[in-house]
């Protein structure tokens, strides 16, 4: 009698593997099919973003039948062995576990596991092997609450700005450090990213491919700002670098400083617009951070202009745009505002913007 029950189970214990393989099986080659289709990333922007996003297919080819032969035992387990009614207070059979399952269990996914970690960083040390030939360009990124500055070492001057301008089809090594707490500095496009860690400089090589703008996006909570921390890289021919270079270097008042429009560009500033949009030098838009019921924002991180800025004078207000720090408001942490709007914007865009929120806060 029990030897006829053990051999039943044997049988149906073979029945349920069968049926575990079969549904494992297919829900793996579902899953990886899933997961090479969808489209995760943006348009490559480098000449790096080809083997990252090999790498990644690599990763879900190999994990997806792991998280499905995990998902399966559990969901059959469920099935199998769930307490019945009436078997509430049965405990199992005495086990003593397997020394041998255990060696296997721990063996195949160290194996994997370093497999993988090697393929990894061989790829990783490959895309960012230094250029065979010619002098590299380096660009210093410095990360700030709230906010990334690069500074360029060309033709032997240094300039720093807000905007991050590179050639296309050109080696840029980035240095990047941090001014207060840990940052990251993350160009999609570019699939590159990496830690601005305080005290230490990190880096990473990067060749732009694709032309126009991509986004910089910090991608390490920093503060209350953290999600405003974007910028812009813009990739632009060798040509019309070397010109950009040539335009901020060249000696300031010449009208061509950051924010400049040149000399005989009207000084009209739309203070307004400047609010809600920024402007092309890298000043991120007030309004995303500002509520003022006249340009109809909203945002909570700095303080309501409509409130603070009631009956403060253009000066004082200049004041507040180019040194935040100066006087801050009730409730609010200093060091929030990026301090380096006198930089980013231009005498005339501060004077306007100050005239304009001097009068829709009287
Ligand atoms: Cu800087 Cu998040």
């Amino acid at each position: 009698m029990e030897e006829r029950g053990a051999a039943a189970a044997r049988g149906g214990g073979r029945r349920t593997v069968t049926q575990m393989l079969v549904v494992g099986i297919i829900a793996s080659a579902l899953g990886i099919a899933l997961g090479i289709a969808i489209d995760w990333f943006p348009e490559q922007g480098s000449t790096q973003a080809d083997d990252i996003d090999t790498l990644w297919d690599v990763l879900v080819i190999a994990s997806v039948p792991f998280f499905v032969l995990v998902s399966v035992v559990v969901l059959f387990a469920v099935r199998d062995f769930r307490v019945r009614p009436g078997e509430e207070h049965l405990d199992g059979p005495p086990i003593h576990g397997s020394t041998r399952l255990e060696v296997i269990w721990t063996t195949i996914p160290a194996v994997i596991l370093v497999g993988l970690c090697t393929y990894a960083w061989i790829v990783l040390t490959d895309i960012e092997e230094a250029p065979a030939q010619g002098p590299e360009r380096q660009v210093i990124v410095t990360g700030e609450q709230f906010t990334w500055t690069f500074e360029y070492r060309e033709g032997g001057k240094t300039f720093k700005t807000s905007q991050l301008y590179v050639p296309q089809g050109e080696s840029v090594q980035f240095k990047v450090r941090s001014k207060d707490v840990i940052h990251d500095f993350w160009v999609p496009d570019w699939r590159m990213k990496i830690d601005a860690v305080p005290g230490i400089t990190t880096d990473f090589r990067v060749t732009p491919t694709l032309m126009g703008r991509h986004e910089i996006v910090c991608a390490e909570l920093c503060g209350i700002g953290h999600a405003f921390m974007r910028q812009t890289a813009t990739v632009v021919t060798p040509d019309d670098f070397r010109a950009w270079v040539a335009k901020q270097t060249a000696p300031k008042g010449s009208g061509a400083a950051a924010g400049g429009d040149g000399e005989n560009q009207p000084a009209e500033v739309d203070g307004k617009t400047l609010f809600t949009e920024g402007n092309t030098a890298g000043a991120t838009a007030c309004g995303a951070c500002h509520a003022l019921s006249d340009a109809g924002t909203t945002a909570t991180t700095g303080p309501d202009l409509d409130a603070v800025l009631k009956g403060k004078s253009v000066e004082e207000i200049k004041r507040d745009i180019v040194d935040p720090g100066a006087e801050v408001a009730n409730g609010f942490a200093p060091g929030i505002m990026p301090s380096n709007y006198d930089e980013l914007l231009s005498e005339q865009e501060v004077d306007g913007l100050a005239t304009y929120l001097s009068e829709v806060t009287k």
